[in-house]
């Protein structure tokens, strides 16, 4: 470790930077929700002191400690965090103490209390294991009209306000630009900025900072300086431009953002203080007791149900689908400027999160899938058949996927897709999974067994997998036994028998052989590749040595191509519906309902490694076969990007 990362996990662990303003408790006298109720940006200091008015209720700590400490007994990835993993400069994170802390902590606010859950969660930089409390996290996001992005000029790599600024900020909305035209401050000046320092540091080395205290979300540091810095990504079935985490924070904690820039016309460093504006995402109130009840009360959609009872969910299809992906709420961004989005010929398949293209050069197709967390799961598989067919007739032989910032989704929709690229004859597309032995997961898998919960009902039902012959388990197989035993960083960890996921029969019929040759196939990112994604890239670089390229990031520091690889995430609501529908609720090992409106999600399921079959994926090393700089032309123009990937990576040819 540098001296310079050690001085700033000091930094991250004592102190707040200037500009980060501390939560004070608001004068009870007056109403500070009232104030800004109805609008839909607001200053970062009203947001703050309305956030921060609800004071701190030990009842509530009580309840979310419980589920939270409760849930963890299934986290997956629990004893890793015992100690440091210097291959993702992950630090040891000590969940049971820093648990202890947080219940005997005395805390000024709900606010502060769930703040420093939410960073302890979030400290774990694994996006399937955090506490959401819906009442603060993502209620206001912060935005800064100077979003910022690592890029290579002459030769030289350096941050720089976004070059698209004058094009970009305006699609935030009327309000947003109205509220700097209001104060007098020209951010358009900003645009295509060098940015020397910010609050102080070196701009690298404060992306670094941004990266260890606010991402969260992927193991691996490299990666996670890369969604520091705007870029584009596939939201909403559309060409998106998300701001990155250092212009749109998801807490409005901070005020302003100082920055030394050289502006794109001058060649004199100067100083900006630019300031924040918070954007509401939350659920309307009038005031503070409808802000509570609207948006913090837990609803009827909080807790889980037992889904064997009438009304219960019930899975379309026999089984339930898992899922891994970030979670859904994050709203980071807004339309990329027209001019930025490719003009290719389009190729058929492109209406939902793919995008398919042909190159000008009429043999380079690429396949921008932006996501496995389609509208329609069936849609996502004819898309794929259909481009690839288009391609096949274009007389394209070389396949580009581009899987910047895909979030994941449906791990099914993953296998699918490497089924599709590897041919059937291939054989199982996914990898070898288990789940964690705790006490009352074994007792929720007994008693499944016992009442014929099957697929249809919950996740722990053995006929939702395969052995690892592919043969679907019969409903009455208990695979906790024998459980398999392993040590992690001197702990004991029990696990069920290794399983396959059942993905199959797709809904679309796979091509025997691949489509194109294997060789062939690269990808592109910026290795914010997540859940699923991360599943599907790892699965094409083990089982067939794909060539990845990660674009960005911060230069000489390694980077992953990929973050966030469990296997498959449950949502507390999940986990607690597991727990009901077994008829387990009143054992003294499962979580109380909660009380307010928040998620605990964890991972609950884990990948091994085909190349090491003891590591989990999330845990073992792979790095790209290439780094690029992004560039100005490349940085938020997905075509520039492809057509130069195009050439440096079959420029064998
Ligand atoms: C920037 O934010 C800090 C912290 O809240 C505040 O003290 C300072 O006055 C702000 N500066 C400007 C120029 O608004
Ligand atoms: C701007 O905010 C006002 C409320 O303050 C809202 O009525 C209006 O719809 C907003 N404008 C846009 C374009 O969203
Ligand atoms: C704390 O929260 C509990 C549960 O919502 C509630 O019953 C209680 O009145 C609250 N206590 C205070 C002092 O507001
Ligand atoms: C928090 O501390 C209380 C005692 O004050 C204890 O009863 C409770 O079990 C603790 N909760 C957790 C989650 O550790
Ligand atoms: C890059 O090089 C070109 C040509 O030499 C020069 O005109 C331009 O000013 C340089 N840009 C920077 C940021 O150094
Ligand atoms: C820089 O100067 C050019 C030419 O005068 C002008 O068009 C452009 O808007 C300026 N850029 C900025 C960021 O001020
Ligand atoms: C919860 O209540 C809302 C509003 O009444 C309703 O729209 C929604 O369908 C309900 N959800 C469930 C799961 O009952
Ligand atoms: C494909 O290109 C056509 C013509 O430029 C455009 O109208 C259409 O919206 C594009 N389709 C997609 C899915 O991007
Ligand atoms: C690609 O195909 C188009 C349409 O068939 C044709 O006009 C163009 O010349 C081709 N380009 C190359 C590089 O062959
Ligand atoms: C698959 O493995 C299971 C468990 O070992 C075994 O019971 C079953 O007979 C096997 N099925 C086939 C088709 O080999
Ligand atoms: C695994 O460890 C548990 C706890 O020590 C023990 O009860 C169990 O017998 C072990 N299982 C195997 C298969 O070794
Ligand atoms: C991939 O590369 C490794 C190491 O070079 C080699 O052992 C393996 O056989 C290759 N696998 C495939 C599918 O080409």
């Amino acid at each position: 470790m540098s001296s310079l990362t050690v001085a700033l996990a000091a930094l991250a662990a004592t102190a707040t930077l200037p500009g980060v303003s501390v939560a004070a408790p608001a004068s009870r006298d007056v109403d500070p929700c009232a104030k800004i109720a109805g609008q839909e940006f607001v200053v970062p200091a009203d947001a703050m002191a309305c956030l921060t008015y609800f004071p701190f209720n030990a009842t509530l700590r009580q309840n979310v400690l419980d589920v939270v400490s409760k849930v963890f007994d299934f986290y997956t990835f629990e004893d890793y965090y015992l100690e440091p993993v210097p291959e993702f400069q992950q630090p040891a994170v000590l969940i049971r103490e820093e648990l202890a802390r947080i219940n005997s902590t005395e805390y000024n606010s709900d606010y502060a209390f769930n703040k420093d859950l939410f960073d302890l969660t979030n400290s774990l930089n694994d996006g399937h294991t955090a506490w959401f409390p819906f009442c603060y996290w993502s209620a206001f996001q912060n935005i800064l009209p100077a979003p910022v992005v690592s890029l290579s000029v002459n030769g030289t790599e350096d941050v720089y306000v976004v070059p698209d600024l004058a094009d970009f900020v305006p699609l935030l909305g009327a309000n947003y630009t109205a509220y700097y035209d209001a104060i007098g401050f020209d951010w358009t000046r900003l645009a295509g900025a060098r940015v020397l320092e910010i609050e102080g540091l070196d701009a690298y080395a404060y992306a670094d900072y941004v990266a260890d205290t606010v991402t969260g979300n992927y193991l691996d540091h490299g990666v996670r300086v890369n969604s520091a810095f705007s870029s584009y990504r596939i939201a909403d079935n559309v060409f998106s431009q998300r701001v990155g985490d250092i212009a749109g924070p998801l807490f409005p904690n901070q005020d302003n953002l100082t920055m030394t820039v050289v502006l794109a016309n001058a060649s004199v460093p100067e100083t900006v203080v630019v300031p924040y504006l918070a954007a509401f995402l939350g659920s309307p109130f009038t005031d503070a007791a409808s802000y509570w009840e609207n948006n913090c009360a837990a609803n009827n959609e909080t807790n889980g149900v037992d889904n064997a009872l009438p009304g219960g969910s019930r899975a379309v299809g026999g089984r339930k689908q898992p899922r891994a992906a970030l979670h859904a709420n994050l709203v980071t961004g807004a339309n990329i400027p027209s001019q930025l989005i490719p003009t290719l010929q389009n190729v058929t398949g492109s209406e939902g999160v793919i995008k398919n293209y042909l190159l000008d050069d009429n043999q380079t197709a690429v396949m921008f899938v932006g996501s496995f967390s389609p509208d329609d799961y069936y849609a996502f598989q004819y898309d794929v058949a259909d481009a690839i067919a288009a391609f096949q007739a274009a007389g394209a032989t070389r396949l580009i996927i581009d899987l910047t910032n895909n979030g994941g989704g449906y791990v099914c929709l993953g296998e699918f897709l490497h089924q599709y690229l590897a041919g059937s004859n291939f054989g199982f597309p996914g990898y070898s999974t288990a789940i964690r032995a705790n006490a009352l997961a074994k007792q929720i898998l007994a008693a499944d067994i016992t009442l014929d919960n099957t697929g249809e009902v919950c996740f722990y039902a053995p006929n939702n997998w395969a052995y690892t012959n592919d043969t679907i388990m019969p409903e009455t197989d208990d695979y906790f036994v024998p459980e398999v035993n392993r040590t992690i960083n001197g702990v004991l960890y029990s696990e069920s028998q290794r399983f396959y996921d059942v993905c199959t029969p797709f809904n679309v019929s796979i091509p025997a052989e691949p489509p194109f040759d294997l060789s062939k196939v690269v990808i592109v990112s910026n290795g914010d590749c997540a859940s699923t994604c991360a599943q599907f890239s790892t699965l094409m670089y083990e089982r067939h040595n794909t060539t990845t390229a990660v674009f960005g990031g911060k230069p000489g520091e390694v980077m992953q191509f990929k973050g966030m690889a469990g296997e498959q995430v449950l949502e507390w609501t999940d986990i607690d519906s597991e727990i009901k529908t077994a008829g387990l609720k009143d054992d003294p090992l499962a979580p109380p309902d909660l009380l307010v409106y928040g998620d605990f999600r964890h991972n609950w399921r884990t990948a091994y490694s085909w190349r090491d079959e003891q590591t989990p994926i999330a845990y073992y090393s792979e790095l790209p076969q290439y780094r690029f700089a992004y560039t100005p032309e490349t940085y938020m123009s997905a075509q520039n990007l492809w057509t130069f990937a195009a050439q440096e990576l079959f420029k064998d040819e």
